[in-house]
């Protein structure tokens, strides 16, 4: 069975979040998170329903700015640079809710996803010769998420963990050094979460890996550092032994439907 590496301590970080926050009118959401995640970290953000994990996703994604703190990533400050601009820099995440075309294949999402990020715009390219290579990743992409036998079939005709896989195998089309999941293992039944565990467990060493997850099992099995939040803080930090025998932790999900133990 895989196992998560152990995390580097060393190298700089490549995301670097110093005491940001995000107000939406009279709430706030997010409120003053650090963060650093080293290169090759893979790291679980926790937290229950409202805690801001989202928000957070979106202020490191570039979907809107803080009204707090200062964001650095790949060791730029971009807390103002457009998510198209964040991306380029090799960002790339999915979202609680996929978003996928129904009506094309699994092929084809991922080819558009390689497109996307080789062109900034989504047409097809005209010459075949310089074509063939981005259909070529698009396909590598798929066999990486388990998809490789599924190219042809269309996304309607997928299971719930197939969506899921393949919402990862599009983040991955852009062979990005930071990935972003927000809670990929949701809604999935027991083997499908062994299946996404297993295809995250495997992914290249140099992938950095910021994971939402209710999932204790998933997150504790993939993440070697877990973050836990609350009411837009960060509460806890540590290993996921030091998580599973935290207090605060245990008060904010156990009883809760999120803790499998
Ligand atoms: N665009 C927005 N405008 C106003 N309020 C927002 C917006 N986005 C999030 N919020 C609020 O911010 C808080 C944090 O939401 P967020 O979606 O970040 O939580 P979460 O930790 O991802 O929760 P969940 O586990 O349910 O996905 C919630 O109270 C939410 O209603
Ligand atoms: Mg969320």
């Amino acid at each position: 069975m895989a196992v998560a590496a152990e995390r580097t301590e060393t190298a700089e970080p490549i995301l670097r979040l110093r005491g940001v926050g995000r107000r939406f009118g009279g709430l706030q959401a997010v409120d003053g998170v650090d963060l650093e995640i080293r290169p090759g970290e893979r790291r679980a953000l926790l937290g229950p329903n409202g805690a801001g994990k989202t928000t957070l996703f979106n202020l490191i994604a570039g979907e809107f700015p803080p009204t707090a703190g200062t964001i650095e990533l790949f060791g730029e400050d971009v807390t103002e640079t457009p998510a198209r601009l964040r991306a380029r820099l090799g960002m790339a995440r999915t979202y609680q809710q996929s978003r996928v075309f129904v009506g094309l294949s699994v092929e084809d999402n991922i080819y558009l996803s390689v497109l996307g990020v080789q062109t900034g715009h989504v047409f097809p390219l005209r010459s075949a010769k310089r074509d063939a290579p981005l259909r070529a990743k698009a396909r590598a992409a798929a066999a990486e998420v388990g998809l490789g036998g599924r190219l042809d079939s269309l996304v309607g005709e997928l299971s719930h963990g197939e969506r899921r896989q393949l919402a990862i195998g599009m983040a991955r089309a852009a062979e990005p050094r930071l990935m972003m999941l927000d809670e990929p293992a949701a809604g999935l039944s027991r083997g499908e979460r062994q299946i996404l565990t297993e295809l995250l467990l495997a992914l290249p060493s140099d992938v950095t890996l910021l994971l939402i997850e209710h999932d204790m099992d998933v997150a504790l099995r993939v993440a070697q550092w877990v973050t836990m939040m609350h009411d837009g803080r960060v509460v806890a930090e540590g290993t996921p032994a030091e998580i599973r025998a935290n207090q605060t932790v245990h008060d904010l999900y156990l009883g809760s439907r999120y803790y499998d133990e």
